[in-house]
């Protein structure tokens, strides 16, 4: 695991991430080539998918954000748009090219370079104990049954009482039993503006 040195700023960006993401594509599809089910998706997830992401956030309260399997940054950068100070964000991805792109657009964010189904040590060493969002990005059907179990079971432990799990999809409503088993209260929000048209279930645990 290796991180920024730079400590998570809520500050704003000043827009490097704004700049042309043409080779960042070109990256994502190779990847998408390279490695299939462990990215899951050709291409980044668009504007649309990311607001939904988003929508559940309330940005005028305090609160840590986790962001897993940032890739390129297609849903990092509305919540970078959004941070305000009483925020703490860390965005955690497993690509070391991905992550390179990811600090070259955040330069002022927590990027972690890490497997994002063993965060236990690395978030202990940021002093992050409890998180309010977690936006999952990842494939997590795919992921190994020990990896899906470390993922829940972290999950539990530090999202806060009325914390939610933002899982995105692009294979849409399929795997809603498969998340009922996880939290016990999932909601499932279609996306049509997506490629492919997706959507993002909202998790919680059942108290
Ligand atoms: C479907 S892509 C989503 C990328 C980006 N969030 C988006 O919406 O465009 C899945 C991402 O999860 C990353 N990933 C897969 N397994 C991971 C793991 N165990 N830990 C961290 N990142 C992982 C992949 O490298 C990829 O960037």
């Amino acid at each position: 695991m290796s991180q920024n040195p730079v400590p998570c700023s809520a500050a704003a960006e000043t827009l490097p991430h704004r700049e042309s993401q043409g080779s960042d594509l070109a990256l994502f599809f190779r990847k998408f080539l390279e490695k299939g089910r462990t990215i899951s998706s050709a291409v980044p997830s668009s504007r649309t998918m990311a607001l939904k992401m988003l929508s559940a956030i309330d940005f005028d309260r305090p609160s840590t954000i986790i962001e897993l399997g940032a890739g390129t940054g297609a849903i990092t950068e509305h919540i970078v748009d959004r941070l305000r100070p009483h925020h703490r964000f860390v965005a955690v991805e497993n690509d070391a090219d991905f992550v390179a792109v990811l600090r070259r657009r955040f330069p002022k964010q927590m990027i972690l370079h890490a497997d994002a189904t063993r965060l236990d040590e690395p978030l202990a060493h940021l002093g992050t104990a409890s998180v309010r969002y977690i936006l999952c990005g990842l494939p997590t059907p795919a992921l190994p049954k020990r990896g899906v179990v470390r993922l829940a079971r972290w999950a539990q432990d530090v999202l806060e009482p009325d914390g939610v799990f933002l899982q995105l999809t692009v294979v849409p409503m399929i795997y809603k039993p498969f998340y009922d088993r996880l939290f016990g209260h999932v909601r499932f929000q279609m996306v049509w503006r997506n490629f492919p048209p997706g959507g993002v279930y909202h998790c919680r645990f059942a108290s």
